[in-house]
């Protein structure tokens, strides 16, 4: 069978994407695009047979390519995403899917006007502990999740807003640390907890020169009745955790990024369910990964996927409309905050 032909645009990031497709069996990595010079010669440092470009509308016309990586700036992804898909390139778009939900909504239109496939990059659900929190959550082990505890808490320099001139900007970031960092853990929270009804927020610029934000604070109820704290900031130095924790009543699970770090259940009184998911998914994904040979996290894991749903004509794991609700509720987040705290309906 022919190999699919990946190409990524943009090589910050993006060279997660380039090892996904290089490393991937059932594609090439035929090309990659970036304005910068130096950022191309490394990559064909490490991927010589790959064509360069600076130009992305020649890559367009490279028919080789299949499948491109939209690795840009947030809020040149609905841009960049459509003009491929119009040029008949399938797309993987980088987290956030754009910076507001009417940009992302123009990728999903684009995506049902030409037929092309779409998907989003959001792969902390593709962690190991994430796959058992959600089985269980949808199989009612939890019972009926009443609270939710989330806290994004790591850490930024300045130095890092200061590269590239895009971070922390409203116009090209779309915000700090929620839009940023913590949209993954949006998308982490509206998938295991369900719809958001509203959200009451404040937000601040605490420790960086920047014009966005470096922390915010959210309450968040959902149309199933379930409440939830959201807590994202850069400040929190040197980086310490991001908490995910789900509460039922019939039972509660903690989660720090990829490690599992409670799993209490009222029906395993003598823990030995719990002595066994905190020895399977306590430890992370590398270590996972070793006791499951390949099976795939992070960056490679996505890649994959839309390479396997390429070839075989089926749908991504994570689809434009799963990518809106994050921003939808980062949007309510920032609009609330601005009005001093308004409870925003999401409707
Ligand atoms: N999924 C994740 O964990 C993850 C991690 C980091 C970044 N991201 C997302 O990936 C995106 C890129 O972030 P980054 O940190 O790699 O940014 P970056 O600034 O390091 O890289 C962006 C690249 O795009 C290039 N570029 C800009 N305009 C271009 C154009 N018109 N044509 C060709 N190249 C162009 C720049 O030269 C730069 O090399 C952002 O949306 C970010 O939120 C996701």
């Amino acid at each position: 069978m022919k190999k699919i032909g990946y190409a990524v645009l943009g090589l910050g990031i993006g060279m997660a994407h380039c090892e996904g497709a290089a490393l991937s069996e059932h594609a090439d990595l035929v090309a990659v695009c970036d304005l910068d010079r130096e950022r191309l010669a490394k990559a064909h440092a490490l991927y010589p047979e790959t064509t360069l470009y600076e130009d992305f509308e020649e890559l367009l016309r490279d028919d080789r390519v299949d499948i491109i990586s939209i690795c840009l700036p947030s809020a040149m992804h609905a841009d960049f995403a459509v003009r491929a898909m119009r040029a008949g390139k399938h797309v993987l778009v980088e987290k956030p899917i754009d910076i507001t939900p009417e940009r992302a909504a123009l990728i999903e239109a684009a995506r049902l006007e030409t037929g092309m496939t779409c998907g989003i990059v959001h792969q902390n659900r593709f962690n190991f502990n994430m796959t058992a929190i959600k089985q269980a959550v949808e199989e009612g082990k939890l019972g009926r999740i009443l609270l939710g505890t989330f806290a994004v808490k790591w850490y930024r320099e300045q130095k890092y807003y200061d590269r590239g001139g895009w971070r922390g900007t409203w116009e090209m970031d779309g915000g700090g640390s929620l839009m940023n960092q913590a949209v993954h853990t949006v998308d982490l929270m509206q998938w295991l907890m369900g719809e958001v009804e509203s959200v009451t927020s404040t937000m601040n610029i605490y420790n960086h020169n920047i014009k966005t934000e470096d922390m915010t604070a959210s309450l968040i109820t959902f149309k199933n009745g379930a409440t939830a704290t959201f807590v994202s900031t850069t400040c929190a130095y040197p980086g310490i955790s991001t908490e995910i924790d789900l509460y039922g009543t019939e039972g509660s699970i903690e989660a720090d990024a990829d490690l599992l770090k409670t799993w209490k259940m009222k029906d395993d009184e003598d823990e030995e369910e719990e002595e066994e998911m905190l020895a399977k998914y306590g430890r992370g994904n590398r270590y996972a990964a070793e006791q499951n040979p390949g099976v795939l996290y992070g960056h490679r894991h996505v890649v994959e996927d839309i390479i396997l749903a390429v070839r075989d004509g089926r749908d991504p794991e994570v689809m434009p409309a799963d990518a809106i609700r994050a921003v939808r509720i980062v949007d309510a987040v920032y609009r609330s905050a601005r009005a001093g705290g308004e409870k925003i309906l999401l409707g």
